[in-house]
């Protein structure tokens, strides 16, 4: 299958006729071929998105926020269909598949609702004879550059605020999972959404990134991914002064407390280490279980991973799909590797698995215990299924370790001590703490980082000072 690029409304090529394969990470098949575009083919898609931008500015909230109902309503129409292509493209469950479709539709919803609710303000003036009036207008085009591991709904969360502010859009979706983003395109069409005002380039992302950071026409950069992309990215857009929303890398510490609440504790421990294989950027990396519960939760969690099936993500009954490229089996492979070298125990896992008729990208979900600082598990992001535990006795001490990673995107702890909640809750340097909680991702929530995980916060109300800009009129009477 052949699927083209989404600019001004048409469906194109690259202008050389270049692809690029999409495999299932799976099962190595080829999902389909997109276009090898660069910078000519996103020049033209930015061209588009200011043209388009100057009559889609002077739309009513109430016309944006039709369209981008519709555009919900229509995912939600093909939710089966989008979650196919997502497991096809991406590898994860197609449950998780569904989930992250109904996960990305709720951005939509939300931002349908805000389009409504950018109000401006009338400040009282120092001079009896002025007022200043404060309005609040869309940034302008902007370019919106997503991640493999979430295709569909990194998508939404910003193009939904993005264009309920009046704001157009050129997207760069991940090379590995190309196919969420254009079938987002076909359906923003069909709803309706004029020409230019989203469009889509896939392929070579220097290329991509290198024109979306120069062209003075983008107004706002919004990326998640990397830090080291989003560094890249950052030095890029100094020349233009590019506003920059990064959603950047994480290295979760999941703290659990003498006290915790230990079954509420492994479950959400499960969920949270888990999910989409352990390729999330807000999913727990270090385990720090307290001295006194260590055997407890490191046994409830040994048998709770005994319970997942790992295999091809359309299978009934799989939790565990496949990792999305070799790089990340590597890399995982190494982590443990180096976690081994350094004296830890590989209590539950380990190991690739090897099923046939499927690709080698599989990973048995893993439990390390005895892990120390100078493990690479310890501070570098493992993207996927491995759960490494350290002891700890004081509060203290384990506030400081959690907070001794450049990262800072989430954090988790479990206690039933109320004024511990509150105090570690705040001496936690995340952007997310989860305090009981191991999912804190939700549509009305500020979602965002601290340190080398970047800044910006994408969610609730709080997305809608990403897409929009101050401008005051002081106004002589
Ligand atoms: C991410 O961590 O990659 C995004 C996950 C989420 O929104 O829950």
């Amino acid at each position: 299958m052949q699927v083209n690029n989404l600019i001004n409304g048409q469906w194109v090529g690259a202008d050389s006729g270049a692809t690029f394969e999409v495999i299932n990470p799976a099962t190595d098949e080829v999902v389909a071929r997109v276009p090898l575009g660069g910078s000519t083919e996103t020049e033209r898609a930015v061209s588009a998105a200011h043209d388009a931008w100057l009559k889609w500015r002077g739309t009513t909230a109430n016309e944006r926020a039709s369209l981008i109902d519709k555009l919900a309503a229509l995912m939600r129409r093909d939710a089966d269909r989008l979650a196919r292509l997502m497991t096809a493209e991406q590898g994860k469950p197609l449950a998780e598949s569904r989930g992250e479709i109904a996960y990305a539709v709720s951005f939509l919803d939300w931002a349908a609702e805000e389009a409504k609710r950018i109000y401006g303000e009338i400040i009282p003036a120092s001079a009896p004879n002025k007022r200043i009036l404060v309005f609040r207008q869309p940034v302008g085009v902007c370019a919106i550059i997503t991640p493999w591991n979430f295709p569909s709904a990194m998508i939404t969360r910003k193009l939904g605020p993005a264009l309920a502010a009046g704001c157009t859009v050129v997207i760069k979706p991940a090379e590995d999972t190309p196919l969420s983003a254009i079938a987002l395109g076909e359906l923003a069409l069909e709803a309706g959404i004029p020409a230019g005002v989203v469009n889509i380039v896939t392929g070579d992302p220097r290329a991509i990134g290198g024109l979306l950071t120069s062209d003075q026409r983008v107004r706002k950069l919004s990326f998640t991914g990397s830090t080291e992309v989003g560094r890249l990215l950052m030095k890029q857009s100094s020349d233009n002064l590019l506003r920059l929303s990064m959603e950047l890398g994480g290295h979760a510490p999941f703290i659990i407390f003498d006290d915790a609440d230990m079954s509420r504790a492994a479950e959400a421990a499960m969920a949270c280490k888990f999910r989409n294989a352990g390729q999330t950027c807000i999913c727990a990396n270090r385990f720090y279980v307290h001295e006194s519960v260590h055997t407890d939760f490191v046994s409830r969690l040994s048998s709770a991973i005994g319970t997942l099936r790992v295999g091809d993500g359309t299978q009934e009954g799989v939790n565990v799909g496949p990792l999305i490229n070799d790089e990340a089996i590597t890399k995982v492979e190494s982590h443990v590797a180096d976690a081994r070298e350094k004296g830890a125990s590989v209590l539950v896992g380990g190991q690739r698995v090897r099923i046939k008729g499927l690709a080698d990208r599989f990973y048995a979900p893993t439990l390390i215990d005895g892990m120390t600082a100078d493990m690479r598990v310890h501070h570098e992001e493992t993207f996927g299924p491995v759960a490494a535990v350290r002891s700890f006795r004081t509060e203290e001490e384990v506030v400081e370790w959690a907070n001794s990673s450049q990262f800072g995107l989430a954090a988790y702890f479990f206690t039933q001590n109320a004024s511990r909640l509150i105090r570690v809750a705040e001496r936690l340097e995340y952007g997310i703490v989860g305090a009981n909680d191991g999912g804190p991702s939700t549509v009305q929530a500020p979602f965002g980082g601290v340190k080398q995980s970047g800044f910006g916060r994408e969610g609730g109300k709080y997305v809608m000072d990403e897409y929009t800009q101050l401008k005051y009129i002081s106004w002589g009477v």
